[in-house]
Parts: structure tokens; sequence; C-alpha cells
């Protein structure tokens, strides 16, 4: 039986839009759920969910790996709860069983679920729980189930399973294994192709996006190369990779070159104004070196100067983990702008760093 979530827990999720499942919600159910996140993060992930009002009992925990204990034995975790939108976990599981061998893992799930369950198996790397070297698995549909097999040692496998839902990530632990081409100008690029993997974010020729803290330009390359236009905002250099295809103003309406275009707007975030902008913009992106504070204000005030914006990603630069205890004062924030959809994530690229996506804005 799905455990009914307490009167709190459903005053948090719909303070913190947790959404409704795309498919109907299977009926496995167990009494742990275990959440990966990143190496360090683990207190964090605990803090979150308390203040959640999940009443998920902390149990077992290793090097980015957390287990949580239901509540009551006659309420067990199911399906609903692996919806919670946790920043600090890039995947929660259903606890299946744990095993002395691969093997002996995927016996246990095939008594939980289908025989043919996609399994995604993890195993920790240099103290990062990492996809195993292998076949990358098939990208996962709305709906499917998968298993995570984390292998801890040789002789150590935890098993889970969860369903697959829009704005997870369809890859093992949430990481997509996606590695940074020699010419990326930074490490940046990583960060908005892991994010886009992670959320499955699609982007066509028509996007503008307007990037605050472009320098050097990992960011602005890889949306160059995805067909996608960029302004980019920063008073410092770009890479001679990113500043060869730039072009010197924002083409006017209708006459924007047929291949992609990047303008350098080298000035600070606060000194731009609508006129630099040329009502162009769909996307509002930052990776300014500021406080989240600062990066979501100038988010309020791009989308009042370019009400084009419908989506925006924002990486928040924290000084410490703890920070994101105002998780909910920026998914607020967020939602007075107008974006119906609202996400906080850790992903695996990410050190103390989160990103925060805002997708379909209405003005
Ligand atoms: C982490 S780097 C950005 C990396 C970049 N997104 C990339 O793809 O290579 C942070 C950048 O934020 C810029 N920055 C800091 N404060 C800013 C502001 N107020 N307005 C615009 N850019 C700012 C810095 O100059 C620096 O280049």
């Amino acid at each position: 039986m799905p455990r009914a979530p307490s009167l709190t827990a459903r005053r948090s999720a719909a303070l913190l839009g947790i959404h409704r499942p795309s498919t109907p919600v299977p009926a496995f159910t167990s009494g742990y759920l275990f959440a990966i996140t990143n190496p360090g993060a683990e207190r964090v992930l605990k803090h979150e969910i308390a203040a959640a009002g999940l009443e998920w009992r902390p149990g077992f925990q290793a090097r980015g790996f957390v287990t949580f204990k239901s509540p009551a034995v006659e309420a067990p975790f199911g399906a609903r709860d692996l919806l919670q939108p946790v920043a600090f976990a890039r995947r929660l599981c259903l606890f299946a069983g744990k095993a002395d061998t691969l093997d002996g893992a995927r016996a246990l799930l095939a008594t939980a679920g289908p025989a043919e369950l996609p399994l995604h198996h993890l195993r920790m790397t240099e103290g990062w729980l990492m996809p195993a070297p292998g076949e990358p698995p098939a990208a996962l549909t709305a709906g499917q189930m998968a298993a995570t097999v984390v292998e801890f040692s040789p002789a150590e496998f935890w098993a889970g399973l969860h369903w697959h839902e829009p704005l997870l990530s369809p890859f093992p632990g949430g990481c997509s294994g996606v590695t940074l081409p020699e010419d990326a100008p930074s490490r940046a690029w990583l960060k908005l192709e892991e994010a886009a993997r992670f959320f499955g974010l699609t982007f066509s020729a028509r996007d503008v996006v307007v990037e605050l803290g472009c320098a050097p330009g990992g960011v602005l390359l890889a949306l160059l190369r995805r067909g996608v236009s960029v302004i980019g905002v920063d008073p410092a250099k770009l890479a001679p990779i990113v500043m060869e295809r730039a072009v010197a103003e924002v083409p006017a309406s209708g006459k924007a070159p047929h291949q992609p275009w990047a303008v350098h707007c080298r000035k600070p975030a606060a000194l731009v104004s609508k006129r630099d902008l040329a009502g162009h913009a769909t996307w509002f992106m930052s990776d300014m070196n500021q406080s989240p504070a600062v990066a979501i204000k100038e988010c309020a005030r791009f989308t009042k100067m370019c009400p084009s914006i419908r989506s925006a990603l924002i990486t928040l630069k924290l000084t410490d983990l703890t920070e994101a205890s105002a998780k909910s004062a920026w998914i607020d924030a967020m939602q007075r702008m107008g974006f119906q959809t609202v996400r906080l994530q850790q992903l695996c690229v990410h050190h103390r760093e989160l990103v925060l996506l805002g997708l379909g804005r209405r003005d």
C-alpha cells in the first residue's frame, strides 16, 4: 500500500513544486530508499529532506550514498516518494536488496520487476559513485522502470528501482558520462551539457540565449555547436575559438545570419539595458561569480526587460552547501517571475554549485 504523505510533507511538496507522475504509479514498495549524491553533500541532503518535512529516517551512509527508512512499517516507500524534487539527490531508488555479486543483485531485481529491466551499474571510483565502464544504457522513456546497482566493493552490491519521469536524468546515477572536449575554453561547457542531458533540454535554431558571466566561453561554445545564438555578457575576454564566431551587434529581427551568432556584451550584468538585447532572448542563463541572490535578481530584471524569455538555467555558486537552505525562497522567486516548472538540482559535474532551472515562463 503506498503511504499517504503527512500534512507537512504535502505542504512542502506543494511549496517545492513536486510534480504529478506522468504515468500511473507502479505498485512496488520498500521500507527503505537510497539517494545518490555528490561526495560531501550527504549531510546537506539529510537536512534538505528534514526541512521539507518528509520524515524519512536517515540510516546507512557511505560517500555519495544515503539510505532512508520509512517512518512507519505499515507505510513503506512507493514510487510517489521518488518524485520528491530533492536537489542533492541525483537519483532516488526504492531499495530492493543487497547481494555479494552483480548476478545476485540481478536476481533480487528479477523478483521485484520485469525480467528485462534496464540496469544502471554504479561503481565507487576515487570516492565518487560513477557509471561503471561499459555499454551506455539505452535512454529511458517516461514511466519505464529501471534498476540501479551500486557496487561499493567486489563483494557488496546494493540494488534499487526507480521509474523514469521527465526532468529526471535518464542516465546511470544521474550522470551522463559526457567528457570535456579538448578545445572547450572552460569546464563550464560540461555544466551546460550535463544540465541539458539531465533535464532533457532541447534548443532550436530560433532560440537566443542571454548568458551572464560568459567568459572565457565554454557554455557559449556548447550553445553555438547546438545551433543556438548567444548574447554573452561579461567584462572579461572571450577565448579566440568563440571570438571567431562573434558578430559586432545583435542582428535586427529578420536579419539574423543563417549560422548561429554570438555577441559579446563586454560589461557587468547590472549595466545591460533593453537596447543591448534588441528584444531577442528566449533563454536566460547565468554562470556569474556572484551570489545566488544577485543571479536570481538579475534573472528577474532580464525577464522584465525581455518578456520573450521562456526558460532559465542559472548556476548558483555557493560558498558553502548549507546555503541551499534558502531553496524555497529561490524557487518562489522563480515562480513569481512566471516560470511554471522550477527545479533545483546538483549535477555530477558540480562542486560547490547547484543549477536552478525554470521552464514554461508566462508573463
Ligand atoms: C565561472 S566564470 C564563467 C564561465 C563561463 N560561463 C564559460 O562558459 O566559460 C565566471 C564569470 O563571471 C563573470 N562575472 C562576475 N561578475 C559578473 C557580473 N556582475 N556581470 C557579468 N559577468 C560577471 C566573471 O568575469 C567570470 O568571467
